[in-house]
């Protein structure tokens, strides 16, 4: 049968409900419990967070997604050209619109058979992974529910596979964070594979603010919101309104800190973990940091890793920036 006539959509699961449910376990009781309180970002993207999420990327202040389209549509091409990938992996797989842009660019070289979309939600994978299946014909969706920080090692081998990491997400990793997913991502790519990452990069410390500190106060809703998810997660009794929304840039780490500032003296129960969780007022919770990057920072991590940088794309003056790097000689 011709390969136009038949797609196929396969679902790998690494990360179910319950395993869901305990990392959020772990992830509070670790993050409230402690005296520098904390939630990681990854608890934001609930179904009214990730709703928040889609309107920030439309926000004037917001310059990260446009940027990043801007070059995905510019350069597409020329990063399928270096790639000749057969197969596009997407890291953290949110929608699909850039997701377009590279398919069409690698089914426009001819090679292009299959699509791995990779998200801890399987809720958005599978609603994405059934869209872009009807809309390539003859693509084979392989999704895959897991964690990129421990799962890397269930991509689907075989053809030349180009793992896209885009959005910026890489700024939500600490520098010890980052350096353990780019020596496990080259670990398990082979010679014919290829990274495409996405990046926001250093610029005037006031539009960086401004972009995680909108005028309509979306940004803050979305911060908000993780609290909305505790509670309903958890059976936790947070008033999101008594937590103020904060933005703070980080010199000494170049990222931005979102923070939520308890406005006055308060408790907090979390049910299902039995934890009550004092606040001061002006106290602190850390919800998210995004770290912003040069040019030569992001290559030297990924050299250090073990990866040859191919190219760049927006790192003479640009807002974003695109790296295409390769498994370098094992050292
Ligand atoms: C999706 C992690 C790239 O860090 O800019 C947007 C998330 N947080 N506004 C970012 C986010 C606040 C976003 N990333």
């Amino acid at each position: 049968m011709a390969l136009s006539a038949s797609s196929t959509l396969t679902f790998d699961v690494r990360v179910d409900e319950r395993d869901l449910r305990a990392a959020l376990e772990r992830d509070a009781r670790a993050g409230l419990g402690g005296v520098q309180k904390s939630l990681p970002p990854t608890w934001f993207y609930d179904e009214a967070g990730s709703r928040l999420f889609e309107e920030i990327t439309a926000l004037p202040e917001y310059y990260p997604t446009r940027a990043e389209r801007a070059l995905l549509e510019r350069h597409a091409a020329a990063i399928a050209g270096y790639a000749r990938s057969d197969t596009l992996v997407e890291l953290g797989a949110g929608s699909c619109e850039k997701t377009r842009l590279l398919l069409d660019a690698l089914a426009a070289g001819g090679g292009l058979r299959r699509y791995v979309p990779f998200d801890v939600s399987a809720t958005f994978l599978k609603a994405s992974a059934r869209e872009l299946s009807a809309e390539y014909r003859g693509l084979h969706v392989h999704a895959v529910v897991g964690d990129f920080l421990r799962d890397l090692d269930a991509l689907p081998s075989g053809g030349r596979r180009l793992v896209a990491f885009l959005g910026g997400t890489i700024g939500n990793l600490v520098p010890a964070q980052r350096r353990r997913f780019f020596a496990a991502l080259r670990t398990n790519l082979g010679p014919s594979d290829h990274l495409l990452l996405g990046a926001d990069l250093v610029k005037e410390v006031p539009r960086i603010l401004a972009a995680y500190d909108d005028a309509a106060g979306v940004t803050a809703r979305f911060n908000r919101n993780v609290l909305a998810v505790v509670n309903r997660e958890l059976g936790a009794d947070f008033v999101p309104e008594r937590f103020e929304h904060v933005v703070r840039w980080n010199a000494r780490g170049q990222w931005i800190e979102m923070r939520l500032r308890s406005e006055r003296n308060q408790l907090v129960h979390v049910d299902a973990l039995g934890l009550t969780v004092p606040f001061a007022r002006d106290e602190e919770l850390l919800t998210e940091i995004s770290a912003k990057f040069t040019p030569d920072g992001v290559r030297a991590e990924l050299v250090r890793a073990g990866f040859v940088v191919d190219r760049q794309w927006g790192a003479d003056a640009g807002e974003f920036l695109l790296t295409l790097a390769r498994p370098g000689p094992r050292r």
